[in-house]
């Protein structure tokens, strides 16, 4: 049998990973991750000045790090990659305004819409399914993939973890941006990309997460996922 020959893949280190919202705890957190495996990576925020001030955070201690801090369409312009780490009630908002921006990128949604109240985490309705796929629809241009939903924020800003232990599910309907964003779930040590379906599915990934909060609430963790078996 013919062994089948993927597209080349680029080298992590030739891209440069934006993160929309990253002065937020789960950007920043993802930022900081991927700037201590050596990556490329820009922080965005709706204010330059804020943007820099946590660049410079998610660098310290790290002489080598590129890592620099801009307002979100200036990251999303420059960027190969680009993570959107807001919360859902601007997300939408915030996409639409960066259709020319992200043409032609990887854009991977971490966005979890959930509701609370007194009996905890709720997924909310998205019409369009999920955020990633409001993303995609906003975003015709660019190739949506949904990633990083269960990864806590407070185990990506805990230094003193040297692994993130968990798998990443990673949905999309581009092959070639999936694998990407495995790779980069991938670079991140403990963590593992694993490809979970079609966008269509994003919508479960990110509820799931309203469980996964029920989990850290009882239990007093950081609870993530791991698949058997694969
Ligand atoms: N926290 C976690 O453990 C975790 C885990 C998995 C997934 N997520 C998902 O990741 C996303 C970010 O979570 P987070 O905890 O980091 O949230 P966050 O701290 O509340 O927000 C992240 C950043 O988004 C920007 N922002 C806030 N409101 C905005 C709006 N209306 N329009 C545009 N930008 C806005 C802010 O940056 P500026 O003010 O600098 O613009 C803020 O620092 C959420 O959708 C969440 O569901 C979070």
């Amino acid at each position: 049998m013919t062994e089948r020959v993927e597209p080349s893949q680029p080298d992590l280190a030739d891209l440069t990973i934006g993160v929309l919202g990253g002065t937020g705890e789960q950007g920043r957190g993802l930022a900081r991750r991927w700037a201590r495996a050596g990556l490329r990576v820009r922080v965005g925020s709706r204010q330059a000045q804020r943007a820099v001030a946590i660049a410079h955070d998610v660098a310290a201690g790290l002489p080598d790090a590129d890592v620099a801090g801009d307002v979100n369409a200036s990251v999303a312009a420059v960027s190969d990659v680009v993570v959107v780490a807001v919360p859902y009630d601007g997300h939408a908002a915030l996409l639409a305004t960066l259709v020319e921006e992200l043409r032609g990128t990887v854009v991977v949604d971490v966005v979890n819409p959930l509701g609370f109240d007194k009996q905890g985490a709720f997924a909310l309705a998205v019409p369009e399914g999920s955020a990633a796929g409001q993303a995609q629809s906003l975003l015709p241009g660019s190739s949506v993939v949904g990633a990083f939903h269960h990864v806590s924020a407070v185990h990506l800003l805990d230094d003193a973890l040297a692994e993130v232990d968990t798998d990443v599910l990673v949905v999309g309907d581009d092959r070639a941006a999936t694998d990407l964003v495995q790779r980069l779930a991938d670079a991140i040590p403990g963590m593992r990309g694993v490809y979970a379906g079609r966008l269509r599915n994003a919508g479960q990934l990110e509820a799931l997460t309203a469980n996964l909060i029920s989990v850290n609430r009882r239990y007093k963790v950081h609870a993530g996922v791991r698949l058997t078996d694969v």
